[in-house]
């Protein structure tokens, strides 16, 4: 998908954001992302064009809806449709802010008990369980970035994500005898 001209709204965002990323400690960048996030969306405005909100059949959709031009974030919008979801996954190492725009999603944080996640079988233990409405934000800052989303309504569920650059990949962790085995997944854009 081509990002499409935006709204003001948009604009605002790109703005701030812009400001957010520019401290170099990840903790006060994911807050101040955060706060942002937070911030827009509890606007009220809807923002987001009507394209970039279609659930997709087979699996939640994933739009850019901005790439920052110095490399230094990217915001993408999801949709969660009925009953969609991720697998248990990490972030490859780059920082995430979520923030719920429409909807509720149901975030699981895991932290490794046992093993090398990125070699061999790994165990994870359940840390939390969130269940996040509209305008509601959490972070993921390396090595704390094991998590898996789902969509608990009975109707589609938008997200904002904000990485710490572009995530191109990242690997999911399938249950295998004595824990769980991590693959490698790409990572690309619906249309
Ligand atoms: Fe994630």
């Amino acid at each position: 998908m081509t990002v499409s001209p935006q709204s003001s709204k948009v604009d605002e965002l790109i703005r701030r954001l812009d400001q957010a990323v520019e401290v170099q400690d990840d903790a006060i960048r994911c807050q101040n992302v955060k706060k942002v996030l937070i911030d827009v969306v509890n606007s009220g405005e809807s923002f987001i064009d009507p394209p970039y909100l279609k659930p997709a059949p087979d699996k939640y959709a994933r739009r850019l809806l901005h790439r920052d031009p110095k490399g230094r974030y990217t915001v993408i919008v999801m949709v969660w449709g009925v009953d969609q979801g991720t697998p248990l996954h990490d972030h490859a190492g780059i920082w995430c802010v979520e923030c719920v725009y429409r909807g509720r999603i149901r975030v699981t944080s895991f932290s490794v008990r046992g093993g090398d996640p990125e070699a061999g079988i790994v165990q994870f233990a359940k840390e939390t369980v969130v269940n996040a409405g509209m305008g509601e934000a959490g972070a993921l800052i390396p090595p704390f970035e094991y998590h898996m989303i789902q969509n608990p309504d009975p109707g589609p569920s938008i997200t904002i994500h904000v990485y710490g650059g572009e995530m191109t990949h990242c690997h999911i962790f399938e249950p295998v005898e004595g824990g769980y085995l991590r693959r490698y997944r790409e990572l690309s854009y619906t249309s």
